[in-house]
């Protein structure tokens, strides 16, 4: 038997754990793109299971490029493909130049710069906000004089997890969010486009879609009820999935994400697009990723569906045919437990039991550290998953545990006997 040999451009994070896991389990050699100091983190665990590595450094785009294609070559590379949205363009030109199954490389920016984003999204007639793109703080304040509505939304073009995206409600806070759209610093060193979205704000209820491509013909594994903060700062609490709305509301979703995969330029691979149903019945997409959901939405997919959605990405980017068809028809949902003020993180306890019921808990803070408030996504101390056989069950029992857990946080003063000195 010929061996089958993928490539997972950085193996760090759950996502990526899982396609590791999906990989090996199908008897596919694994081979890992990352870069030293995200290496040195690697469990022993996860070092056993890689067939071989490269390290290069992803801050130097065109550099990483060559030596990734330089690795594939070399190796004898089957499949390339990652989990995480930074790198999303990186695997779309290493494809490209490969000739294996990926995205289009001449719009491999689309889903990662929420900038170039909108002007696809406009030119594809795909139904998104109305976006003004600024550059400098007189450009912003020449816009404010031209008499915007309030409230909107101010983004950077390239973050993600919600980070340094305000809901502004009058022309005051604009300077503030401006400047906390330029704060995100990108994962490994990457530079960001420091371009800033000035977004019409849309009213209404979250959903994201959660697809795969390929040869250019999408499936639509489900409909993903999200639960986000509301005020300033939009962070998620909860997934829940599958979501179901009206035949002829479902009909206008897919129109408007199949517009968008196509704008993305997304031809083989998984796709996550956030999209807004307003009470007037209209589908706005807010943003689209070339990747599978994070926050544990592979997860909830497995279990709600019966999906394996790594062995769908990695069967996409082989060019075979990926099993997508429901094999169960329950619920699943996850909740982020997060503290609303900042500090120190001084109790986490009250957490439920993994049972079968409860497949997943996850911690990600431990007790003496320093947490955020709900600013973006960053703030999760952590998480737990539940399944059962519908959704008014699971989120009755998911409500319940979660009334369990407690969570303190002290501020950290400069008296505090936690202070790092
Ligand atoms: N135009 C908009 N109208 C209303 N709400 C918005 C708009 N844009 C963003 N939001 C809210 O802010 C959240 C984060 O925005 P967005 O998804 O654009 O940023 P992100 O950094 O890519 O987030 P993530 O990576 O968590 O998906 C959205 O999930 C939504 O709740
Ligand atoms: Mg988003």
């Amino acid at each position: 038997m010929t061996t089958v040999r993928v490539l997972v451009i950085e193996a760090a994070g759950p996502e990526s754990a899982a396609l590791v896991e999906a990989a090996t389990a199908c008897g596919y050699q694994v081979h890992v793109v990352t870069q030293p100091d995200r290496f040195a983190t690697y469990s022993a665990e996860l070092r056993t299971a890689l067939s071989g590595w490269l390290l290069t450094h992803f801050s130097q785009p065109e550099q990483a490029l060559h030596d990734v294609i330089g690795y594939a070559r070399r190796v004898g590379i089957d499949a390339v493909l990652t989990t995480n949205e930074y790198l999303t363009p990186l695997v779309a030109n290493v494809c490209a130049a490969l000739g294996l199954p990926g995205n289009d490389p001449a719009l491999a920016t689309t889903a990662r710069n929420k900038a170039d984003m909108v002007r696809e999204f406009v030119r594809r007639g795909v139904t998104a906000p109305r976006t003004h793109i600024v550059e400098r703080e007189d450009e912003l304040l020449g816009l404010c004089a031209t008499g915007l509505t309030f409230p909107c939304v101010v983004k950077p073009a390239e973050a993600a997890g919600s980070a340094g995206v305000t809901v502004v409600r009058d022309a005051a806070e604009m300077v503030t969010a401006f400047e906390a759209a330029q704060e995100p610093r990108g994962m490994y060193g990457m530079l960001l486009d420091a371009r800033v979205l000035v977004q019409e704000y849309i009213e209404g209820t979250e959903y994201s879609v959660e697809s795969i491509t390929q040869n250019g013909a999408s499936t639509h594994l489900c409909l993903t009820r999200k639960t986000v903060t509301a005020g300033t700062h939009r962070v998620e609490l909860g997934h829940g999935l599958p979501a179901h709305l009206p035949p002829d509301v479902q009909r206008a979703v897919r129109q408007e994400v199949n517009r968008a995969i196509a704008a993305a330029g997304i031809r083989n691979g998984a796709a996550h697009t956030e999209v807004m149903l307003t009470p007037d019945g209209r589908c706005v997409v807010i943003e689209i990723g070339a990747r599978i959901g994070a926050g544990q939405i592979g997860v909830l997919i497995q279990h709600a569906l019966g999906i394996d959605p790594w062995a769908a990405c990695l069967d996409t980017a082989l060019g075979r045919p990926a099993r997508l068809a429901p094999t169960r028809s329950s619920y699943a949902t996850v909740r982020f437990l997060v503290s609303h003020q900042a500090g120190r993180l001084v109790t986490l306890s009250g957490l439920p039991e993994l049972s079968p019921r409860v497949p997943v808990v996850r911690v990600r803070k431990a007790i003496g550290e320093a947490v955020s408030g709900v600013k973006d996504n960053a703030a999760r101390l952590g998480s737990f998953v539940v399944v059962g056989p519908d959704r008014e069950s699971v989120d009755d029992y998911a409500d319940h545990l979660l009334g369990q857990v407690r969570i303190r946080v002290e501020p950290i003063t400069p008296n505090s006997p936690w202070i790092d000195r």
